[in-house]
């Protein structure tokens, strides 16, 4: 039985989440949606046009500023302000695809809202006609499947072992860390995390922290689980599910492939 788990800080957004099932390959897929009740009016053409242009300029400059990206369009009435992040280890390829499938995605998941959250396994994108950067908030929902237990030997040592993950992540030039623990008898799990660039090293410590807390009964004993916020995120599981070199972090995807 899968079962999705969330906190949302205000009422006003509707949340969608999706059966997510934990395949062997890291397939992409998409977490979940939230979305305002807040609209916009069909007759609303600028702020349309605006956010059109907001998602291209997304999709067109993640890569090249290392899978995290912000922009702003239009003035006052009519601005909005986008994000989107991709996780750490994707290649530059699978980000630009995932942050153009989330563009597509959100405005049909979330038709004339004015402040939507998309989250997929390898992207997260949110876009709002307020202001959101830099401005933590400590919203989440977490994928697990609540009878995949984890051994008792183990329990005692996961949630410790992601406490470490999220006090390391915030130190990293990205925000975003990757740690094996290895278990006394039970082979190894993995762990990642990772914040948004627009939050400090403090705030990025904070949102993670209060992930962990706000979730631990949920995802304590399980085997696998994985934590979306609105600036902090989290992933912990029994195989690798990350790849190991990060083209996107290191920017040297292009040459390399050129040379081949
Ligand atoms: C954003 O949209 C909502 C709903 O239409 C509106 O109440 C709010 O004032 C808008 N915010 C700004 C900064 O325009
Ligand atoms: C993109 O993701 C697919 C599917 O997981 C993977 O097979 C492929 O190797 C990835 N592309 C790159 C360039 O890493
Ligand atoms: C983007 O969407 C296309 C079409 O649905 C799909 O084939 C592709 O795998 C998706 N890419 C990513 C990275 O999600
Ligand atoms: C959830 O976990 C149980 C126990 O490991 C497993 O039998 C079941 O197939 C899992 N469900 C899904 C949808 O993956
Ligand atoms: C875990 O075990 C591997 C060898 O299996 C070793 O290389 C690695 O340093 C160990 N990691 C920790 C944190 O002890
Ligand atoms: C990543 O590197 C580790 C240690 O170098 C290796 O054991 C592992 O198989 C690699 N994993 C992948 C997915 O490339």
């Amino acid at each position: 039985m899968q079962t999705l788990y969330l906190v949302v800080a205000c009422a006003i957004f509707i949340l969608f989440l999706f059966p997510n099932t934990f395949c062997l390959a890291d397939t992409n897929m998409k977490s979940g949606s939230q979305c305002s009740e807040a609209d916009y009016s069909d007759s609303d053409s600028t702020f349309q046009t605006n956010l059109r242009s907001l998602l291209d300029s997304l999709v067109s400059n993640v890569v090249e500023h290392h899978g995290f990206y912000q922009n702003v369009v239009g003035e006052k009435a009519n601005r909005v302000y986008g994000t989107v992040l991709c996780r750490g280890d994707i290649s530059a390829s699978n980000c630009s695809d995932c942050t153009l499938n989330s563009t597509r995605e959100a405005p049909n998941d979330c038709p004339m809202r004015n402040d939507v959250t998309i989250w997929f396994r390898w992207c997260f994108l949110r876009y709002s006609n307020e202001s959101f950067f830099g401005d933590m908030q400590q919203t989440g929902v977490t994928v697990t499947n609540e009878t995949d237990f984890d051994e008792p030997s183990v329990v005692s040592e996961g949630l410790p072992f992601m406490s470490r993950v999220a006090a390391e992540a915030p130190d990293k030039s990205f925000m975003f860390h990757t740690a094996v623990l290895n278990t006394s008898k039970s082979g190894k799990r993995y762990g990642m995390a990772q914040c948004t660039r627009d939050i400090n090293r403090e705030d990025c410590r904070r949102c993670l922290d209060a992930q962990l807390l706000t979730f631990r009964t949920v995802i304590g004993n399980k085997r696998r689980w994985e934590i979306y916020g609105s600036n902090c995120f989290m992933w912990y599981n029994d195989y690798q599910f990350y790849s190991n070199g990060s083209t996107l972090l290191s920017g040297e995807s292009f040459d390399t492939c050129l040379l081949f």
